[in-house]
C-alpha cells in the first residue's frame, strides 16, 4: 500500500498492521454491503410500475438463511473488534525497556529532551529497532502530536502527562504535525522524525552539544532555583526530603495517600500546595510561573534518579 501516492510511508510494524487492518475491514465492509445494493437494483427492476410481476406474499420463510445473513457478518464484523483491541492495548502500554524521550509542546514548536542530555527542537532523533516512549507535556494549550508514518497520535495537555510510544525499523526521515487546533501558527507546528541505523544515532549522539545527561542538568537546575536550600541533606528547613522518594507512597494532608510518580513529582514543582505532604506546612512557592515545563523535565528525571526509598539501614 505504500506504493500508493498519497498514502503516508509505513515506518513501523505497527503501522503496516494498522493499514492491514483498515484494508481488510474496508474489503469486508465492501463485500458485506455490495450484494444489498444489488439486490436493491433487481428488485427496482423487477418491480418497478407497471412491470407485471409475481407480488404475492412468498410461502415459506427460511429461518436459517434469515439468521445466518445476521449472525456471519456480526462475527465477522466481531473478529475485528477483538482485532483493534488488542492493537489499542499494544499502542497504549510501553515495553518496560523502552527508552524515555520528553517532549514538551508549546506554541509553535516542539522540543524534546533526550535521557542523555541532548535537546532538539522540531526534529527527532531516534534510533532504528528500538522501542522509544514519549513522555509528553505542554507549556500552554492543548498540542496533539502526530506522526503519520508511524499511525500515532495522542493530544498533548498542559499540567498533565501523556505518552505514546512505537518502534520505527526503517531508517528515514518522516513528518512529524500538531493535530490539534493551537493559534494562529497552528499549521506551522510541524517537524521531522529522523529514525537513523543504531550506528548513525550514536555518532549523532556523540556529536550533539551536551555535557551532562537529562539528571545532571536537572541537578543543576535543584541548585540553581534555590531547591537544594530546603530540601538538601543538611537543611534547617523542614521541607520533605527526596532521597528515595521516587516511587515511594506518600502520605497527604488530610490523610490520604499517593505514588510519587512522573506526575506527583511534576505537580510538586509547579503546583506544590494543592497536595501537601502530611506533616509539613505549605509554605513552599509555585514554580509553575518561575519555571518551563522544559526545566521541570530535568527536575524530574533528578528526582528520579535518587532512586526508590531503600527499607531499613
Ligand atoms: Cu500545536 Cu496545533
Amino acid at each position: 500500500m505504500s506504493g500508493l501516492p498519497l498514502w503516508p510511508d509505513q515506518a513501523s510494524a505497527y503501522a503496516r498492521e494498522v493499514d492491514w487492518l483498515i484494508g481488510s475491514f474496508g474489503v469486508l465492509v465492501t463485500l458485506l454491503a455490495a450484494p444489498v445494493f444489488v439486490l436493491m437494483l433487481l428488485f427496482m427492476l423487477r418491480y418497478r410500475k407497471g412491470r407485471r410481476a409475481d407480488r404475492s406474499p412468498p410461502e415459506d420463510r427460511n429461518v436459517w438463511l434469515e439468521t445466518s445473513w445476521s449472525v456471519i457478518p456480526f462475527l465477522l464484523v466481531l473478529c475485528f473488534f477483538f482485532w483493534a483491541t488488542r492493537m489499542f492495548l499494544i499502542e497504549r502500554n510501553p515495553p518496560a525497556d523502552a527508552m524515555t524521550i520528553a517532549v514538551v509542546a508549546k506554541q509553535w514548536m516542539w522540543k524534546y529532551q533526550h535521557p542523555e542530555g541532548a535537546r532538539e527542537i522540531n526534529d527527532l532523533h531516534v534510533p532504528a529497532g528500538t522501542p522509544v516512549r514519549l513522555t509528553m507535556t505542554s507549556q500552554d494549550v492543548i498540542h496533539s502530536l502526530y506522526v503519520p508514518a508511524l499511525r500515532i497520535k495522542q493530544d498533548v495537555l498542559p499540567r498533565q502527562y501523556t505518552q505514546l510510544w512505537f518502534n520505527a525499523d526503517r531508517p528515514g526521515v518522516y513528518p512529524i504535525r500538531c493535530a490539534e487546533y493551537c493559534g494562529t501558527d497552528h499549521s506551522e507546528m510541524i517537524g521531522r522524525l529522523i529514525v537513523q541505523r543504531p550506528q548513525d544515532y550514536a555518532r549523532w549522539l556523540a556529536a550533539s552539544d551536551t555535557d551532562a545527561g537529562l539528571a545532571e542538568q536537572g541537578k543543576r537546575l535543584f541548585v540553581r532555583y534555590g531547591c537544594s536550600g530546603c530540601h538538601g541533606p543538611s537543611s534547617p528547613v523542614h521541607a520533605p526530603k527526596l532521597d528515595g522518594l521516587y516511587g515511594s507512597v506518600v502520605g497527604l494532608e488530610g490523610g490520604r495517600v499517593t505514588r510519587a510518580d512522573a506526575q506527583y513529582i511534576h505537580d510538586s514543582i509547579v503546583l506544590p500546595n494543592k497536595d501537601v505532604t502530611a506533616g509539613y506546612a505549605p509554605i513552599m512557592p509555585p514554580y509553575g510561573n518561575l519555571i518551563g515545563e522544559d526545566e521541570v523535565v530535568p527536575l524530574v528525571a533528578y528526582i528520579k534518579s535518587l532512586g526508590p526509598r531503600r527499607e531499613g539501614p
